[in-house]
């Protein structure tokens, strides 16, 4: 799909051609756009610019009426441009001395301001959390200008976002607006589906990760200002990070640095689990394979398909570890990076293509470090992404669930098992008390019969007058089974 250049109403924010929304009711424009023109810095410049102009002039006017005395030095002038000291205040000149952007360790003190990045695709559901993360940013909010790409999206994302983004413009705590933000919309034709079975599967990786890339490039060549010093690149799906993050890595003065991302897991699966494979050390092995792969091949980590025996920055945590700890990296994920923005300006990339068989932030990675940038990555520094259980995932769970539904059925079943034996028991000993009462009567009318009649039976004896006349012998004698059963169910 073409992206839109048409002026687009939405809510109450104007968009005008894609630029920044400038109405009053809109978000906040920074004035630090304006500011460069009148630093006093710059304004010496400008004198000092002003003063040899002039005398430029005078040399090649002197020079001109020597060379061509008759000719006229007036059509220079009428250029405007060496007319006068306006030269710089015309209303749609902007100055930059880009010199002042490099980026230093304490950016927060000299004021540098941070672009921060997050690509969007149906991320509704995540939006709210990633705006209480932006709340809790310890960095200056107003050196902060946000930038959005909204592509490929079916879900209420834009919309909320919009919604989001006026709620922190408006806040009337004085620090929590945030500087310049940016939405751009462009749908990249993402064939993948997002489930998170689709997205993480193998086969889909090396398309999936150069649309990726593209979506990033766009982002940026569309929202990096001159006055950017850094660039944060940072998902929506992050659970948990420290609110210093920025600060923390910023300490760093890494051209491009990344923390740790791991994930919780629910107890039955071990309680954590490494998440971004894609920051590693390049190893011996993964470039004898690279060798053997086709020019176009992209090698993704953390799959089977290609064993490549990197030393994973995410395998490589200790809890107890120092969070300082620098790590140098080769490959990069995209969940949490802070870049200098000359690293951009420089032309390293989000390459959309195989560049040495990696692409999007891996191969940024790469092509930072080919350019002689520092690549560092945090092994003790951690931040959490969001669990978002596997299609395998799932089913375990499900059947977790059966498994223990059936248990319970089987315990319910066992206990009612166990009252009615317990109630037959108890029916079975009153039947007993009563037979041997009986027995016990029976005996003593024996006795006296016997008394009378014949002596007196021994104990061992009382039974047979329990025994039916039947049984006694007159009828043919009950088999075995029958007897055993009547046995089985009395005890
Ligand atoms: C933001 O800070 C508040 C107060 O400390 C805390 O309750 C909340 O969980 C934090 N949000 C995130 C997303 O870290």
């Amino acid at each position: 799909m073409l992206p839109s250049y048409a002026p687009k109403q939405r809510g109450s924010i104007t968009y005008s051609n894609g630029s920044y929304p400038r109405s009053k009711e809109t978000f906040s424009i920074s004035p630090l756009r304006f500011q460069a023109k009148t630093s006093p810095r710059v304004l010496g410049r400008r004198k000092q610019l002003i003063l040899r102009l002039a005398l430029i002039i005078v040399v090649v006017s002197l020079f001109g009426l020597f060379l061509w005395p008759g000719g006229s030095i007036a059509p220079l002038f009428s250029l405007g441009l060496f007319s006068s000291s306006e030269a710089f205040e015309l209303e749609t000149v902007r100055y930059y001395d880009l010199s002042n952007v490099q980026g230093t360790s304490k950016g927060w003190e000299r004021e540098e301001r941070i672009l921060l990045c997050a690509p969007l695709r149906d991320a509704e559901s995540h939006l709210r959390m990633f705006f209480a993360h932006l709340h809790n940013f310890t960095y200056p909010h107003h050196l902060i200008d946000l930038a959005f790409l909204v592509s490929d999206s079916k879900d209420r994302t834009l919309p909320l976002l919009s919604e989001l983004l006026e709620d922190l413009q408006a806040d009337p705590d004085p620090r929590q607006p945030f500087g310049e933000i940016s939405i751009i919309e462009k749908d990249f034709g993402q064939k993948v589906n997002q489930d998170v079975e689709s997205r993480h599967g193998f086969a889909a990786q090396a398309s999936r990760r150069k649309l990726m890339a593209q979506a990033r490039n766009w982002l940026l060549s569309a929202a990096l200002r001159p006055y950017h010093s850094w660039v944060y690149w940072r998902d929506v799906d992050v659970e948990t990070a420290p609110f210093t993050i920025l600060e923390d890595l910023m300490r760093h003065n890494k051209d491009v640095i990344v923390p740790n991302v791991w994930r919780p897991l629910p107890d039955w699966l071990g309680g954590e689990q490494p998440y971004d494979l894609n920051s590693w050390q390049e190893s011996e092995t993964a470039l004898v394979l690279a060798d053997t792969l086709d020019e176009d091949a992209v090698i993704v980590e953390g799959y089977a398909e290609y064993a490549t025996w990197r030393p994973h920055l995410a395998y490589l945590r200790d809890p107890y570890g120092d969070p300082d700890m620098e790590m140098d990296i080769d490959g990069v994920g995209g969940v949490s990076i802070l870049a200098k923005a000359k690293v951009f300006r420089s032309g390293v990339h989000f390459p959309a293509f195989s560049f040495e068989k990696h692409a999007e932030t891996e191969g940024f990675g790469k092509m930072a470090k080919r350019m002689k940038f520092s690549v560092v990555g945090l092994p003790h520094y951690t931040i959490w992404h969001l669990y978002e259980p596997s299609v395998d995932d799932i089913r375990h769970m499900e059947e977790m669930e059966n498994e223990r539904k059936a248990r319970e059925a089987e315990e319910k079943k066992k206990a009612e098992r166990q009252k009615k034996t317990k109630d037959q028991f108890t029916d079975v000993g009153v039947q007993w008390q009563a037979d041997k009462s009986e027995v016990a009567k029976a005996a003593d009318k024996a006795a006296a019969d016997e008394k009378v009649a014949e002596p007196a039976l021994g104990v061992g004896e009382i039974k047979k007058t329990d025994t039916t006349p039947a049984e006694a012998g007159e009828a043919p004698p009950k088999p075995q089974e029958e007897v055993r059963g009547s046995l089985g169910r009395r005890y």
